[in-house]
């Protein structure tokens, strides 16, 4: 049988420094575990933009729509910044998540106890945390029409619409249950019902959904701005929150500070399935291309390190092999590597990103 196959698109910034350990880690998995992927490269985001004049060529699109996951590590900077809204290298991004439908991005946002101590908030609030936000991710004010900016009279208007159909809502929302069922089958689904008619028909969707097909699953609605609050009052409350394209954008940013850094935060972008019965996928880290650190060795490669588990447990049925990431991850955290941003009054051991993704693949060896 054909090795399944990878496209990464490493994109900008930080973003080729993080998925060089990456690739470190898909080297280990073939010469130790023989589990190997039909690896292919191409470019996303500003390094496509200076290439080929667009932020995702065609050619590239139509590859990610084939293999049977994307990983991709960042996008954007400073040096884009000024550039005509259709070639910004963020729309490369937003591209692959339209054309391939990816509606559902998962963002779980655990705590490592070795990091208990350096989130910004109390250890209490955050040790032991594992929540996942189910964030929609093809619709919404992201894309809504009419967009633009405008004149009207002698000012100019800046228009973005939100928009949410029926089947949008419903798809997510049982991505979220199907979720909560192997988890703590706890929902709390977020939108802003009481300013905003799409996040009533949200709210009314989803509870129908949990009515008629998961009624076992314990489901509660919030404003997004309570549960922005809610999040750093006391986040073990949640198990998996539901919520839109844009609130799902913020929170998970917010969410990112629960478990240290932004740095630690991993993705997975899911569609419906193809013809293998995986859905179509793909895999990237939070955060962005960080240009205040790019070029320094100073990027925390975790977030995507963890997004390549994501992919092992998602889109190719190797949880136990997801674990093992995980648990090596845990590992390098314990024995205190820390890159600069997980850097705090209680020290560690300084280490740059390669020395980082080094560390991982060492500890894959026994973190099972
Ligand atoms: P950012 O996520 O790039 O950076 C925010 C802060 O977090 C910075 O101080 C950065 O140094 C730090 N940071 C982020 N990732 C880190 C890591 N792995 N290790 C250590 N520190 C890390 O967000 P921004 O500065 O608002 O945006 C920069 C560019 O990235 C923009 O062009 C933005 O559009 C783009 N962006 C892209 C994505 C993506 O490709 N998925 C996501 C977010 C932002
Ligand atoms: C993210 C990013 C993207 C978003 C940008 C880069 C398009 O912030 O993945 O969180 O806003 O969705
Ligand atoms: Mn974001």
């Amino acid at each position: 049988m054909a090795n399944p196959s990878l496209l990464i698109l490493a994109g900008d910034g930080i973003g080729p420094e993080v998925m060089a350990e990456v690739k470190k880690i898909i080297g280990w998995f073939g010469a130790k575990r023989d589990i190997a992927f039909d690896v292919s490269e191409d470019l996303v985001g500003g390094c496509a933009y200076d290439k080929h004049g667009t932020p995702l060529a065609d050619e590239t699109m139509a590859k990610a729509q084939e293999v049977d996951a994307v990983l991709l590590g960042a996008v954007g900077g400073p040096k884009y910044d000024k550039l005509d809204f259709s070639v910004k290298p963020e729309r490369g991004l937003l591209r692959l998540r339209k054309e391939m439908d990816l509606y559902a991005n998962l963002r779980p946002a655990q705590c490592f106890d070795a990091l208990a101590d350096f989130s910004s908030l109390k250890k209490d609030v955050v040790a032991g945390l594992d929540i996942m936000i189910v964030r929609e991710l093809t619709s919404g004010v992201y894309f809504g029409e009419p967009r633009g900016i405008f004149t009207e009279g002698n000012e100019r208007v800046g228009i973005n619409t939100q928009r949410y159909t029926e089947s949008e809502i419903a798809r997510v929302a049982r991505s979220a249950f199907e979720l909560a069922k192997r988890r703590d089958n706890k929902v709390c689904s977020m939108e802003k019902a009481n300013v905003m008619e799409s996040g009533v028909l949200w709210r009314e969707v989803v509870q129908e959904v949990h009515d008629k097909e998961y009624p076992d699953v314990e489901l509660s609605h919030m404003y997004a701005d309570a549960g922005a609050m809610q999040l750093t009052r006391w986040p073990k409350q949640f198990d998996v929150i539901v919520t839109d394209n844009l609130f799902g954008d913020l929170l998970s940013d917010l969410a990112a500070m629960l478990t240290g850094s932004l740095g630690m935060l991993p993705s997975a972008s899911l569609g419906a399935p193809m013809a293998n019965g995986r859905p179509k996928a793909l895999y990237e880290p939070v955060h962005g291309s960080a240009p205040d650190i790019a070029g320094q060795g100073k990027a925390n490669p975790i977030a995507c390190i963890l997004s390549f588990a994501m992919a092992l447990r998602y889109s190719f049925d190797l949880g136990d092999e997801a674990t093992r990431v995980e648990k090596a991850v845990e590992k390098v955290l314990a024995d205190g590597l820390r890159t600069a941003d997980l850097m705090g009054p209680e020290g560690g051991k300084p280490v740059s990103t390669s020395e980082m993704g080094d560390a991982v693949v060492k500890a894959l060896d026994t973190s099972l």
